[in-house]
């Protein structure tokens, strides 16, 4: 069975409840299970975390490369701060598919810029929760 790891950045666990106007009133848990149901279809075995550690997505993505053939990840801020995420997303290659539920380049000047990106297969974002779902299916067709 192929296996994909979905990582959730920080405040991604308020979802739901976290500035619904930009980020949807879907709550963490209601996208997850669209994702469970999607995975479930295709016979993909689906692991989430949720995390609001930079080290510690570190740590999933590093241990994860022998687990998974592909990383679904909203970086959440860290998309505009982290080499180490985007250092252990190279290193680890994974099959990576970053994912927004905003549309960063519609928003403020800082945010407008992914350190992810360049070491993503693809990009999808704006899209609210659906972003995810897009995303989800796109690696399952790629891994
Ligand atoms: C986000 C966009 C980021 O700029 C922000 O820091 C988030 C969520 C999004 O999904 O739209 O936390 O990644």
């Amino acid at each position: 069975m192929k296996r994909i790891l979905v990582i959730h950045g920080p405040n991604l666990n308020l979802l739901g409840q976290r500035e619904p106007a930009i980020y949807g009133k879907a709550t963490l848990n209601q996208i997850n299970n669209a994702l469970k149901k999607i995975a479930k279809k295709k016979k993909i075995g689906l692991t989430i975390k949720q995390s609001n550690h930079e080290g510690e997505i570190v740590d999933l993505i590093g241990k994860g490369c022998k687990i998974y053939q592909g990383l679904l990840i909203n970086p959440a801020a860290y998309t505009h701060t982290s080499i180490a995420i985007r250092d252990a997303i190279a290193a680890s290659k994974l099959i990576t598919v970053e994912v927004h539920l905003s549309n960063i380049h519609a928003r403020e000047e800082f945010r407008k810029n992914s350190l992810i990106s360049p070491v993503a297969k693809g990009t999808i974002m704006g899209f609210g929760y659906r972003s995810y779902l897009l995303g989800l299916e796109a690696l399952i067709d790629l891994i």
